[in-house]
């Protein structure tokens, strides 16, 4: 089994598969993970706890730049705090998960967290990466980048399911966030020309993870 430097991006709307695909494969390559996701929705709950309005990005800017934000990468289970406040159930409150795409357009957040996450990528070495914008952005020159997709109907079931919330408001949240995510002028989401798409609204989880490690195993990373 390969050990050397194995860099995966993994991109996608939100229910499209991302987190548990990401993590399985990390696990099954021995590599590190990261949840870039995770630390947007931790400067966004720096962001609410400072009382600053989400939309004044000069402000935002300033909360982000001073908030000690650490997370871990460990696939099987992974800490995330803020200034030594563990934060890992706020991050996932309806609070956060309604303000995190305006904190996320902020120019000066993603430019501070992007810088973090190369930092991190560069540490690990083998490590599997998930986000919007980790193989146009973040790591342009991974090894393997991944866009999973799936139905709008197959990802509000998911997220409904893992936050025990209603579909019908479930799948108007997730078509907001897709379209503020998708339209903002940093970054947005977007698919690379080079990354391998998987429809995940039919395959199961672990026949993506199958597919991505023949694929690292083809490349001979993994
Ligand atoms: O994957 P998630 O739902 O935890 O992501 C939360 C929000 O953070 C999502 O609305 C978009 C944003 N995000 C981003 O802009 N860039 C990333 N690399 C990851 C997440």
């Amino acid at each position: 089994v390969p050990t050397g430097r194995c860099v995966v991006a993994v991109d996608g709307p939100s229910g499209s598969g991302k987190s548990t695909v990401s993590r399985r494969l990390a696990v099954g390559i021995g590599a590190r993970y990261l949840d870039t996701g995770a630390m947007y929705r931790a400067m966004t709950w720096a962001v609410l706890r400072s009382g600053v309005d989400p939309a004044d990005a000069e402000s935002v800017a300033k909360v982000a730049g001073e908030a000690d934000l650490r997370i871990g990468t460990d696939p099987q289970g992974y800490g995330v705090t803020v200034d030594g406040t563990s934060v890992d159930a706020e991050i996932r409150g309806p609070e956060v998960t309604a303000a995190v795409s305006a904190v996320a357009a902020v120019a000066a957040v993603r430019a501070l967290l992007v810088a973090r996450q190369r930092d991190m990528i560069a540490n690990a070495g083998r490590i599997v990466v998930e986000g919007r914008d980790i193989g146009s952005v973040v790591a342009p020159d991974a090894d393997l980048k991944v866009y999973l997709t799936a139905s709008e109907a197959a990802r509000a079931a998911r997220r409904s399911a893992e936050d025990a919330t209603d579909v019908a408001a479930t799948a108007a949240d997730l078509a907001r966030r897709d379209r503020l995510d998708s339209t903002r002028k940093a970054d947005p989401l977007q698919q690379s020309a080079d990354a391998v798409v998987l429809d995940t609204t039919e395959l199961g989880i672990d026949e993506v993870v199958d597919r991505l490690r023949d694929l690292l195993v083809e490349r001979g990373v993994a």
